[in-house]
């Protein structure tokens, strides 16, 4: 079912008109450059110029930097427009130059969606960060504080009376006054319901002699991907209600109500249209993905034309022994979410599944645009950005086809 309804986008942004660059492979000996051979050619994160991708051992993950580029000069000048600054969500792309880009072209701050993100963050020297999640482990809030003891401008989520006594008990041994936002929740995922409950909560840690309150976060995870731009900004507006109201009675209260932060890539353009309303989270317009692409745009578009597709996963051809298939190097550990299927730039015929760890399987839906070849590279936008990046220790930043930089994920494997 949800094949059938993905089927006619898939179809116009796989056949290369919205990808960022359609470079076709032609077959020819390629040498396979290894990661640690890339870096032994690096200096100062740029490579010695000359590197296709194409080049690369596979599966390698890539990212268009002009078309990166162009995506943060994009949700800049919209968001200018809009009179909201950007604190981009860092969980989408896990790496502290991409986050120092970021910085550099005009957003307030970044967030991290986990501590160790956050720590790996700081340790590669990417300042101003909010961290969206509460932690409740005695040894996470301790290390939580040690954090903000180090760089004056981290701010932790809180959601809980307890968690926030806690956090002002840690913070005091670690000899700051630590800043927090409240989380109050829109849908059921993280956050304290919104309304009396949540003012409350503002009123304790307002108490508390080791926190200083600094506003709310609300980040509405269901209506990001909401199909069509007008139910998009209905049900944004909607959910988001009972949220504003909270933000108003807190500042009735006397409350410090600095920060209002959330929306994402799916609601840039709408959470200008929210009271109050202060900075804008938005993660993955940097990269796109499937999911993102399906969504549609405010042009009426069926495919979410505002952001181009930058990153990419180039892939090789193990198989082609079977007809009407074949086999890639590019499995679940490589893409990992299979829904909505990956999509071969240039092939729209074709239909990937990551189902299987270490191999991509291909179906062609309709004839190829020529006879693959054992060894042959194929390029893949991802079904879903975030969950992907975490899966390599490094992203390589092509520029017209040539590797440029090769940049640690400094985030990868940080789940805590
Ligand atoms: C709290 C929070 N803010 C912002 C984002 C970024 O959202 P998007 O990738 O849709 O821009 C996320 C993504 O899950 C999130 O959890």
């Amino acid at each position: 079912m949800r094949e059938k309804e993905s089927r006619p986008s898939r179809r116009v942004f796989l056949s290369g008109a919205t990808a960022a660059s359609v470079y076709f492979w032609i077959p020819k000996p390629v040498k396979g450059y290894s990661p640690a051979e890339l870096a032994a050619m690096t200096v100062n994160e740029k490579v010695k110029p000359g590197v296709s991708k194409w080049d690369l051992d596979t599966p390698a993950l890539c990212v268009d930097l002009d078309a990166m580029e162009k995506n943060v000069a994009s949700m800049q000048s919209a968001l200018k427009k809009y009179g909201l600054p950007s604190r981009p969500h860092t969980k989408t792309h896990k790496c502290a130059a991409i986050a120092k880009y970021q910085l550099a072209t005009g957003s307030i701050g970044i967030c991290c969606a986990k501590l160790s993100e956050a720590e790996a963050m700081v340790a590669h020297g990417v300042d101003k960060i909010l961290l969206t999640t509460s932690n409740l482990s005695p040894g996470k809030i301790r290390r939580a504080m040690t954090l903000r003891k180090s760089h004056r401008d981290f701010i932790q989520a809180v959601d809980e009376e307890q968690n926030a006594r806690d956090l002002s008990a840690a913070a005091k041994e670690a000899g700051v006054v630590a800043d927090v936002v409240i989380d109050v929740a829109v849908g059921t995922r993280s956050g304290i319901p919104a309304g009396t409950d949540a003012v409350a909560l503002g009123q304790v840690i307002d108490k508390l002699p080791n926190l200083k309150l600094r506003g709310i976060l609300s980040y509405d995870g269901g209506v990001q991907h909401a199909k069509g731009f007008e139910n998009r900004k209905e049900r944004a507006l909607k959910t988001i209600g009972p949220n504003v109201e909270t933000f108003d009675m807190m500042k009735k209260a006397g409350l410090n109500m600095e920060i209002f932060s959330g929306g994402g890539t799916g609601t840039y353009n709408i959470m200008h249209l929210v009271p109050g309303f202060t900075d804008v989270q938005v993660g993955s317009y940097l990269f796109m993905d499937m999911q993102y692409l399906a969504i549609g745009s405010e042009s009426g578009d069926a495919v979410y034309s505002d952001f181009a597709p930058s990153l990419t996963v180039v892939t090789t051809v193990m198989n082609n022994r079977f007809p009407g298939r074949l086999t890639t190097d590019a499995g679940a550990k490589a893409l990992t979410l299979n829904t909505p299927n990956a999509g071969v730039i240039g092939e729209p015929g074709m239909d990937y599944s990551a189902g299987s760890d270490e191999f991509g399987a291909i179906r062609f839906t309709a004839p190829p645009t020529k006879d693959y070849k054992i060894g042959d590279k194929l390029e893949i936008i991802v079904p879903h950005c975030d969950p992907v990046v975490n899966e390599y220790d490094q992203m390589f930043g092509i520029r017209k086809d040539r590797v440029e930089v090769v940049w640690e994920i400094t985030g990868r494997g940080k789940s805590q």
